[in-house]
């Protein structure tokens, strides 16, 4: 089922949270809302599920206007951070919960309830009750009482914030497989980037109750418009670098240092003040242009290593690489960058193409 958000707009009082919002979730798409916290993504998860009524345009299912139609009449299923179980209930009975509200047969209940429990793999669990069972086990729970209705749209709250790192790991491929496995078109909410690149199809950046871009993790993280999508995504993250273009270079503000321009772009006019994007996989590569500087902090990540590499103006590049023994703190280095794929945006933090 298509989810489109038309201009919506959500306002508490006089504050607007969201405005003149446009987003299309294509049927059978899981999309990521992702944004630092605040910048409204629960507001527009609530607004989608029913629960808050929008101040302005529409949000539609399919063709069908739901903007003023109850959260009950939606057939939406939810799943939020804490996923209030009922605790005196067997895990059978908080599954079968919402069949029972709305009067299936009990033959037809037990039906649907195991095989949902089969499809999320809890089967066995059912005649226990919740504090029987662990954290992820507990969510599988969640799902399954948010899938059993067979909604149209699924809805998830960040419903991974709860659990340990391991099990967090374990239910974002489950999350993804019991998706793909019904086809059902599914928001994920999360200020999480790795979990939105990891599970989603596309990924929806969102700032202060504003879409900053839509697109699939990829394309995000390699074409970023602004340099704040640029920074939301990649652990470690972007490093910039501030100067003036001279030429088909860069001189780096209060540096004696140059970076070459990636060749594909629109050569900028001499003297116009950029930011340079440079992720921590494009220095101290084989390739690029050479820029010294002193190795300032060096974190062991097993397989890799992170190097940060001061410059002249104490700006810092990250750098990541296979361990090297060659390497130690404080010592100087000239590493390359690879300044094709370096990332150019104006000082609106526009990216310059
Ligand atoms: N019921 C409310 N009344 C007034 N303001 C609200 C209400 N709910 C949310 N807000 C405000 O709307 C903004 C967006 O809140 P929202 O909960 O949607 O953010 P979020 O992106 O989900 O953040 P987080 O990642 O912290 O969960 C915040 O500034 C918040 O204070
Ligand atoms: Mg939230």
């Amino acid at each position: 089922m298509r989810i489109l958000l038309d201009k919506f707009t959500k306002k508490f009082d006089d504050t607007v949270v969201i405005n003149d919002m446009d987003l299309e979730i294509k049927d059978g798409e899981l999309m990521a809302l992702l944004g630092p916290s605040g910048c409204g993504k629960s507001t527009t998860l609530f607004s989608i599920c029913g629960i808050y009524q929008c101040s302005g345009g529409r949000i539609l299912f399919g063709d069908r206007d739901v903007s003023n139609v109850s959260s009950q009449q939606r057939n939406v299923g939810v799943v939020f951070q804490n996923y209030a179980l009922y605790p005196h209930m067997s895990i059978y009975e908080n599954i079968a919960f919402p069949l029972m509200v709305k009067k299936m047969d009990a033959a037809q209940i037990k039906k649907e309830v195991h095989a949902i429990a089969k499809l999320v793999h809890i089967g066995d669990l059912l005649e226990r009750r919740p504090s029987q069972l662990s954290g992820g086990q507990q969510q599988r729970v969640a799902l399954c009482r948010a899938l059993v209705r067979r909604p149209d749209v699924l809805l998830l709250d960040e419903p991974l914030a709860n659990l340990d790192a391991k099990l967090r790991l374990e239910m974002r491929s489950e999350i993804r497989r019991i998706q793909q496995e019904t086809g059902i078109t599914a928001i994920l909410v999360t200020h999480d980037q790795v979990e939105a690149m990891s599970m989603c199809d596309r990924i929806a950046l969102m700032d202060e109750g504003k879409v900053l871009q839509v697109t699939t993790p990829n394309d995000m993280y390699h074409n970023p418009q602004t340099d704040f999508v640029a920074s939301f995504l990649g652990n470690p993250p972007i490093a910039f670098l501030e100067g003036e273009v001279a030429g088909n270079q860069v001189l780096l503000n209060g540096s004696q240092l140059k970076v070459a321009l990636p060749s594909s772009i629109r050569q900028p006019d001499n003297g116009t003040k950029v930011r340079l994007g440079v992720r921590p996989e494009l220095v101290g590569t084989d390739r690029g242009n050479a820029v010294a500087g002193r190795i300032s902090f060096i974190e062991t990540q097993g397989r890799e290593n992170l190097y940060d590499l001061t410059l002249d103006n104490g700006a810092v590049l990250r750098s990541i690489q296979a361990v090297r023994s060659d390497i130690s703190m404080g010592q100087t280095a000239n590493w390359n960058i690879d300044t094709e794929r370096v990332l150019v945006f104006d000082t609106n933090g526009q990216r310059l193409l």
